[in-house]
């Protein structure tokens, strides 16, 4: 039989980290033919992962510009793959999540009438501008893919409901994966030292609706926490783009116990969320992560895509009103009645199998195999 010629598209750094566990098993069967084109959206944290994986792409975009804008990456995303497209003429692409890269990669390949599967499927928020511009690209990625991996029962229902036209099999979230790889295989050493018996609290920013009055107002919450509790810490990896970067060096440099640090390679990020003992972020894949390592994260957003953390109780919607912050954070730090309250015993995102079950459902797409695999 011929082989499957597979490529990958991505681009950023939470990509990367969600594909990563797919492209390490399907590389490992000769039946597949595995290609990958980075766009680098982002450059150096892409590359940060890139290298823990040890992942080499075949062919490489380099399209990330500083302040770069939607029309920017849009524009560039779909000339490259174009190219890209007609010189490897793959079987299937596959894509994760809903960056702009994702979106462009899919419309690049329907263009070409070539087979799209998409990882990570059905997140909805149903908030057009939240996360901005998120929500519309898996939308519309929904709407053009053949084959939907959706993360969770959740996230079928929603493309069941939406009828979209392609199939759908649930996975769960690769991201768990990808933690427990690196967790067996990596050690890491934190940048900085914490004093043995303080609170660490954990904060990562980055989404567009959070640029301007909301990153002041969840910063002033942060100086608050700290200036109240001085048994605290905060370690605040800053995302490198200058619309948060600027602001964060301005308002937070040199604030007592706040460690700002360059984004972590994932090894030492994952180290970090264990050491904590409260997140708070905007960041999708945090939310998904933090619960195997039962550790409490308040959402600093006001809509959520990721409904089970607030069903199961892993993590809770705050939103970047100052007060509520400070509120919902000193719960957690003065009760451990409250600190229970949102730590399960479970994760409701994955059980770290969800690339063997895509590598199944592969090999029974493509007639490898007969029997549909068992959903997650
Ligand atoms: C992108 C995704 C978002 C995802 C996030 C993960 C879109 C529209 N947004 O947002 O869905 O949650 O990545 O982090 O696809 N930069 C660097 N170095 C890097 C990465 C970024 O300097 O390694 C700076 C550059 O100035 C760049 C800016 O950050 O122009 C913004 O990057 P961009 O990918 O456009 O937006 P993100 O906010 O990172
Ligand atoms: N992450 C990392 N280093 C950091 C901050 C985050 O490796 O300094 C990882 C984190 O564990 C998660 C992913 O990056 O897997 C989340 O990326 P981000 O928050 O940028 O994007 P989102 O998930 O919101 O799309």
């Amino acid at each position: 039989m011929k082989r499957v010629k597979v490529l990958f598209c991505f681009g950023t750094r939470p990509e990367a980290i969600k594909l990563a566990p797919v492209i390490t098993l399907l590389k490992k069967d000769k039946r597949f033919d595995i290609k990958i084109c980075v766009t680098a959206q982002h450059r150096e944290m892409l590359d940060q992962v890139l290298g823990i994986f040890k992942i080499v792409p075949d062919h490489d975009l380099n399209i990330m510009a500083e302040r770069q804008t939607l029309f920017d990456v849009s524009q560039k995303v779909l000339k490259g793959m174009k190219r890209v497209l007609e010189y490897e003429d793959p079987n299937l692409l596959i894509v994760q999540g809903d960056t702009t890269t994702s979106f462009i990669a899919v419309l690049s390949a329907f263009y070409k009438k070539i087979k799209i599967a998409h990882v990570e499927a059905g997140l909805r928020s149903y908030d057009k501008y939240q996360p901005f511009p998120e929500e519309i690209n898996r939308r519309l990625i929904s709407h053009i893919v053949d084959i939907n991996f959706a993360p969770t029962q959740k996230s079928k229902q929603y493309l069941i409901k939406e009828n979209i036209p392609g199939e759908i099999f649930i996975t769960g979230n690769t991201v768990v994966d990808a933690l427990h790889i690196i967790v067996k295989t990596k050690k890491a050493k934190l940048p900085m030292t914490f004093c043995d018996n303080n609170k660490v609290i954990l904060l990562t920013v980055h989404r567009r609706e959070n640029f301007g009055a909301p990153l002041s107002d969840i910063f002033n919450a942060i100086k608050r926490i700290l200036s109240d509790n001085n048994f605290v810490e905060v370690a605040y990896p800053v995302h490198p783009n200058p619309n948060v970067a600027r602001i964060a060096n301005r308002e937070l440099r040199g604030v007592k116990n706040i460690h700002l640090l360059k984004p972590l390679d994932y090894a030492t990020f994952l180290k970090m969320m264990m050491r904590s003992d409260i997140i708070l972020t905007d960041s999708g894949g945090i939310q998904e992560e933090a619960p195997t390592f039962g550790k409490p994260v308040l959402i600093l957003r006001k809509k959520t895509e990721r409904p089970e953390a607030i069903e199961f109780r892993t993590a809770r919607l705050v939103g970047t009103n100052t007060s509520r912050i400070i509120i919902e954070t000193q719960k957690l730090l003065s009760s451990a009645f409250e600190y229970r309250k949102l730590v399960q015993k479970n994760n409701p995102f994955g059980d770290g199998k969800a690339a063997r079950r895509i590598h199944k459902y592969l090999l029974y797409y493509f007639g490898y195999t007969k029997k549909r695999p068992r959903d997650f």
